[in-house]
């Protein structure tokens, strides 16, 4: 058999349908965020009670935090249907107008990557938010002519990674604003044996501990270890995931005690090594790291690093903190890991 050529043999291409299957649907399966979740319970309920849609909502935090998953649970709850459309792949005015003319009534609209919409675009959201209406331009020149269209009742639901680069005027259009958290290793815990089951697999009780420990507060990277352990367990063990078939994977896929990977050590040696605990820009760091960007570094490392606190962020740029030292069995005061 040809590994390479079979799609189901190939992590990436397995990564979506399996995803799909471990999202929650209702918010009773929603494990964790527990005040978003009783905030957006109350909504969803007066919203039904009065029949009316829900207010628009904004959902930011780290990637993996259950995002996506949650807008599509507020749809599910309302009993209605959910467009989804990422940011960046909205180019033109007329092809948001077209989305949003054609919403049914309650109809859920998902904006991921919200932060990445195109001026001219936002703003058309303005009034399409606030006022269920939309102004189009007809003509040139003029002869322009502003034609107002009405649209009928949606919900929007945004997403971004970046609350700070989401404009005043649009961040006060959504009727609510929720940060998702990152979890904490009894929540990761209950997730990872809830997927356990969704994908058939036996799992100690101490694998799933050993799972939710280096999962990084997030339920992605949970399925992620998940996935690796269950091969593991089927290709070195009994297909059972024991703590030893679970440690084993995880040393073999150098995830460490704190679910720290290469590239966060690699971030860490280099703000502490070559740039001596900062300050120093992201841009900067990224550039020594070679093949990296900054947004990747921005979204997949430093808030977690920030989180557990291995690093601070100052005006001048990142700065390691002593825990991070310690992380590295360096002192503060040692000099360039690398000349
Ligand atoms: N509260 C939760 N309970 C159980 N599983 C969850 C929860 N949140 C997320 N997940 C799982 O984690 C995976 C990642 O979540 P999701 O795609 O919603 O994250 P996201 O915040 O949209 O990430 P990104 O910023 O990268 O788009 C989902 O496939 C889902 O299985
Ligand atoms: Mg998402």
């Amino acid at each position: 058999m040809d590994f390479q050529r079979n799609p189901d043999l190939d992590p990436a291409e397995r990564e979506e349908p399996f995803d799909y299957s471990l999202r929650p649907q209702r918010l009773t399966e929603y494990i964790g965020q527990e005040k978003v979740k009783a905030r957006l319970e109350i909504a969803l309920k007066a919203a039904l009670k009065r029949s009316e849609v829900l207010d628009h909502v904004l959902l930011f935090g780290p990637p993996g935090l259950g995002k996506t998953t949650l807008a599509h649970v507020l749809a599910n709850e309302m009993g209605a249907p959910c467009k989804v459309i990422q940011a960046p792949a909205l180019e033109k005015k007329g092809d948001l107008a077209a989305i949003l003319t054609n919403l049914d009534e309650g109809e859920f609209l998902f904006i991921d990557e919200i932060h990445r919409l195109p001026p001219a675009i936002e703003e058309m959201l303005y009034s399409a938010m606030e006022d269920r209406k939309l102004d189009i331009l007809i003509g040139q020149g003029p002869s322009a002519q502003t034609l107002k269209v009405d649209l009928r009742a949606f919900t929007l639901v945004g997403a971004t990674t970046r609350a700070g680069l989401i404009t005043k005027p649009l961040h006060d259009r959504f009727g609510m604003v929720h940060r998702l958290e990152y979890y904490t290793r009894a929540e990761l815990g209950i997730i990872a044996n809830r997927s356990a089951r969704v994908l058939g697999v036996e799992m100690a009780p101490e694998g799933a501990e050993a799972i939710a420990r280096r999962s990084r507060g997030t339920p992605r990277i949970v399925n992620r270890l998940l996935r690796r352990c269950r091969d593991y367990a089927e290709v070195k063990g009994q297909g059972v995931i024991t703590p030893e078939i679970a440690e084993a994977c995880l040393h073999l896929h150098e995830v460490d005690d704190l679910g720290l990977d290469g590239l966060d050590r690699a971030y860490l040696e280099a703000l502490c090594g070559k740039f001596k605990g900062g300050p120093v820009g992201v841009r900067t760091l990224a550039a020594a790291l070679g093949e990296v960007e900054g947004d990747a570094l921005e979204d997949l490392v430093e808030p977690y690093l920030m989180q557990i606190g291995f690093q601070d962020r100052t005006p001048q740029g990142r700065r390691a903190t002593d825990a991070a030292y310690d992380y590295l069995g360096l002192k503060p005061s040692a000099g360039p890991l690398f000349s």
